[in-house]
């Protein structure tokens, strides 16, 4: 699921566009995968519940995985932000992810061979991120849900945990916003960097790998882990 266009004009990185799901299920196929797709935006519960329903009828009833990933980057200093840009960061990076859990539990439930939740956070929902408090409050609040959310889920046998990502080489973190308040307050910068030398943003595949690792049996004994995959950042 991906809405597939611009989410905030505050914003300052390429939106995902039309066909961006269709390139993503074309590679799934390729793979030998099956693919249920949807432009649907995670503020909308009233289509979740419905694409989840005919997605999880699709692949025979069961729905083993759910990953909240949709989220939304953009920059100020607290004071300086609207309304608009405090609340839609909160509604899709907080709410967002509790209106896909929402959705994806009863039918989790009903299926009954427990399961796996995976919650894209990031190091701000473990220490500050100057620049960005409405973006650190949604993350830090990611951190709330899924904690409780891994106890209310426990006696279904469905695990909840929380990956936290620094730097990672995606349009968002190639957005210029982040760029301009820390040109303008350099203290700012001291909050995180990497400690790898050979590593200062993480591919992809280095945040898939510790999701894949969080969706399989290989992880059964983990939940309410917040797994911190940063190259050391929220150590600094
Ligand atoms: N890139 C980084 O450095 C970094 C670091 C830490 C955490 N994260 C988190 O990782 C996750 C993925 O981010 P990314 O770096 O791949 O960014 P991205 O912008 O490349 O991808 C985010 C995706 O979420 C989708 N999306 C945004 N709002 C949506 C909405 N309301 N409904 C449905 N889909 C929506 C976008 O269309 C886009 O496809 C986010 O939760 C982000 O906060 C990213």
């Amino acid at each position: 699921v991906d809405v597939e266009a611009p989410v905030s004009p505050h914003n300052a990185y390429a939106p995902a566009a039309s066909g961006d799901l269709e390139e993503t299920a074309r590679q799934v196929r390729a793979e030998g995968g099956s693919v249920e797709t949807a432009t649907i935006d995670v503020r909308d519960s009233g289509k979740l519940d419905g694409f989840l329903e005919r997605a999880v009828e699709a692949f025979g009833g069961r729905l083993d995985v759910v990953v909240a990933n949709a989220g939304i980057s953009n920059w100020n200093r607290f004071w300086e932000m609207d309304d608009d840009q405090w609340t839609t960061m909160i509604d899709v990076n907080l709410t967002g992810v509790w209106r896909t859990m929402k959705a994806a539990t009863p039918l989790m439930i009903r299926a009954g061979n427990g399961g796996s939740m995976i919650l894209v956070s990031s190091v701000a929902g473990l220490k500050a991120l100057p620049g960005a408090a409405h973006y650190s409050a949604a993350k830090h609040g990611v951190v709330g849900l899924a904690n409780a959310a891994a106890i209310e889920l426990g006696e279904y046998n469905i695990r909840v945990n929380t990956v936290h990502p620094w730097a990672v080489d995606t349009p968002m973190a190639r957005g210029a916003g982040y760029k301009t308040i820390y040109d303008a307050h350099p203290g700012f910068a001291a909050s995180f960097t990497s400690v790898l030398p050979n590593l200062p943003v993480a591919d992809t595949s280095d945040i898939s790998n510790g999701i894949v690792w969080l969706a399989s049996d290989l992880s059964r004994s983990v939940t309410g882990l917040q797994l911190t995959m940063d190259m050391g950042a929220t150590k600094q």
